[in-house]
């Protein structure tokens, strides 16, 4: 399954670019939600959202797209998308895809899922996640955990 994993806030504000990690707040609940649910697991993340975070996360398989280029034998450089996505479609295996913002608005036509942390209330950012009403989704779970609401939807 190719599932996009996101955190948003009341607005879809995603990123903060002055921020440490590049993310608009600090929520401890839902990094340990993304680290349960991507652990052993492959994700996918632009140039961007790699350098921001700084460093591979342990015990992930990591692929990081870009034209440019990367120097980073830590991680799987690669420089199309679609043709990642493309891949892991065809042999039928898992892809967590991680962000950012241009990242997200490519692969949403191509996901099958959207893993959405709704952060409450509105926050100090200027990266926003895409409008996904065009595609077909809908919500077929919702779980108000401590901090946050988890979000599930499917494609169909
Ligand atoms: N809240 C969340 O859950 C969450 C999750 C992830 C990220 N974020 C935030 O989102 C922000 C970053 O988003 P962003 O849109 O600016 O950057 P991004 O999507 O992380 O990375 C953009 C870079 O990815 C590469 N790229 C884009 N499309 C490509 C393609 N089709 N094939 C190959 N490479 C491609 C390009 O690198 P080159 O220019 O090197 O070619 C491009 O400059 C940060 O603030 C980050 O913290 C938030």
């Amino acid at each position: 399954m190719i599932s996009i994993i996101v955190a948003t806030d009341d607005d879809l504000l995603i990123g903060k670019k002055d921020s440490k990690n590049g993310m608009p707040w600090h929520n401890k609940e839902e990094l340990q939600h993304f680290k349960k649910t991507t652990l052993n697991r492959t994700i996918l993340m632009g140039k961007t959202t790699y350098l921001a975070i700084g460093r591979p996360l342990p015990n992930r398989k990591t692929i990081v797209v870009t034209k440019s280029g990367l120097d980073d034998e830590r991680v799987e450089v690669r420089n199309d998308l679609i043709e990642v996505i493309q891949e892991y479609k065809d042999k039928n295996e898992d892809l967590y895809i991680s962000g950012g913002a241009s990242i997200y608005k490519q692969a949403l036509p191509y996901v099958d899922e959207l893993i959405i942390s709704r952060i409450p209330g509105k926050h100090t950012g200027e990266t926003y996640f895409p409008s996904f009403e065009e595609y077909d989704f809908h919500l077929e779970k919702e779980t108000q955990l401590e901090t946050f609401v988890l979000q599930i939807y499917k494609k169909g």
